[in-house]
């Protein structure tokens, strides 16, 4: 089956999925029987390129490590680019804006409205309208996926959706700020938090306004995703409980390790009288707890079920190739979908 794909988005997480699409192309083929055509890929910043039969990713890759795509960027509407392109899919990698969730809420929009499936790793359109694209999606006989939103490649969402299907969700326990995760870890080895801050600054992990990791908005935004995956209700970042690790010393960090407990910024939620309850805090974890050895930049939930108990999932929660794999993923369910 053929699936033509639109890209919005060339940045770190667009230019890694070109660059899978060249490199896999005859495994998808040949193992999922879909044939992965890009027909269109847009950056605000490189310009544009489209072919309905299918672009050379390699020159992609070309135009993209120069800065410059052929064609000028955003001469045309999106669902004028989803028609001539062909696109069944558009994929978007744009940044993600938590207070007006676009750009990708014009390209959800757009894209679901157009006859296209929408698959994106942006929080931002689900942060504004998670329950309007689902209900378009479902509408129109289409997909909206985002497994990227949360723990990038690692298929937390997937697994709670598909994989643990039948089961109750009674709540989800997470780490899910790797950024946080990784200064925690370094202040139990002796660092300060402003050493803690700089060092991951300094190795990409941490912004340079650190502050939606730090006070606890980015795992906030993740709560809002999978309250509406696990428990289909919609949820705003200001519903959630919410305490960063800014007000924490490394004296406090290693007073806990001292006495055999690991402090972690544990993301949680769960229903309590038909109501979602959602809280971003620090907690002293203690040894046998299973997000206890999660360390570094390493993200990890724990789901708690009916009928399998506790299901502990964990892996990358960023990264270039990581994230365009979330894409991929989301690319491979939509073709092997009936809607
Ligand atoms: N990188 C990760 O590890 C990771 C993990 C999970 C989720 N995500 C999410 O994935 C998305 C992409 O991340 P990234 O690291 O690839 O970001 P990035 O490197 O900043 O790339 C985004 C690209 O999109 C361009 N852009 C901005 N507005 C656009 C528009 N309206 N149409 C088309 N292109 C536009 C940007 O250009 P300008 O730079 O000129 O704005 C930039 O080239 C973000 O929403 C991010 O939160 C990333």
């Amino acid at each position: 089956m053929e699936h033509r794909v639109a890209l919005l988005g060339c940045g770190n997480v667009g230019k890694a999925l070109v660059g899978i699409l060249a490199r896999k192309r005859d495994h998808l083929k040949a193992r999922y029987g879909v044939d992965v055509k890009l027909t269109y890929v847009g950056d605000i910043r490189c310009g544009s390129t489209m072919n309905p039969r299918g672009l050379d990713e390699e020159k992609v890759l070309e135009g993209l490590a120069a800065g410059k795509l052929p064609d000028p960027f955003g001469t045309i509407p999106l669902e004028e680019v989803i028609r001539l392109s062909g696109a069944t899919i558009v994929a978007d990698a744009t940044p993600t804006n938590l207070a007006t969730g676009e750009p990708g809420l014009y390209h959800a929009r757009s894209a679901l409205s157009s006859g296209a499936h929408f698959v994106t790793t942006s929080k931002g359109p689900f942060a504004v309208a998670a329950a309007e694209l689902e209900e378009t999606a479902k509408k129109n006989g289409l997909s909206f996926r985002y497994e990227g939103a949360v723990m990038s490649g690692t298929p937390l969402i997937r697994l709670i959706r598909e994989d643990l299907a039948g089961c109750s969700i009674e709540s989800v326990e997470g780490i899910l700020n790797g950024t946080t995760n990784y200064m925690l870890s370094r202040m139990e080895e002796g660092l300060s938090y402003d050493e803690a801050l700089r060092e991951a600054q300094d190795l990409g992990y941490a912004e340079a306004d650190p502050t939606a990791d730090v006070e606890g908005f980015d795992p906030a935004v993740k709560l809002c995703v999978l309250s509406w995956v696990a428990f289909g209700v919609e949820l705003k970042v200001s519903q959630v409980d919410r305490t960063g690790i800014s007000g924490l010393t490394s004296k406090h960090v290693q007073r806990a390790k001292m006495e055999g407990r690991s402090v972690k910024l544990i993301a949680s939620i769960h229903m309590d009288g038909g109501e979602v309850k959602a809280k971003v805090s620090p907690v002293e974890v203690p040894r046998e707890h299973p997000l206890f050895g999660v360390r570094g930049a390493l993200n990890a939930a724990t789901i708690t079920t009916d009928h399998l108990g506790k299901v502990t999932i964990s892996g990358p929660g960023a990264g270039r190739d990581e994230t365009a794999q979330a894409l991929l993923s989301d690319i491979i369910s939509v073709a092997k979908t009936k809607i």
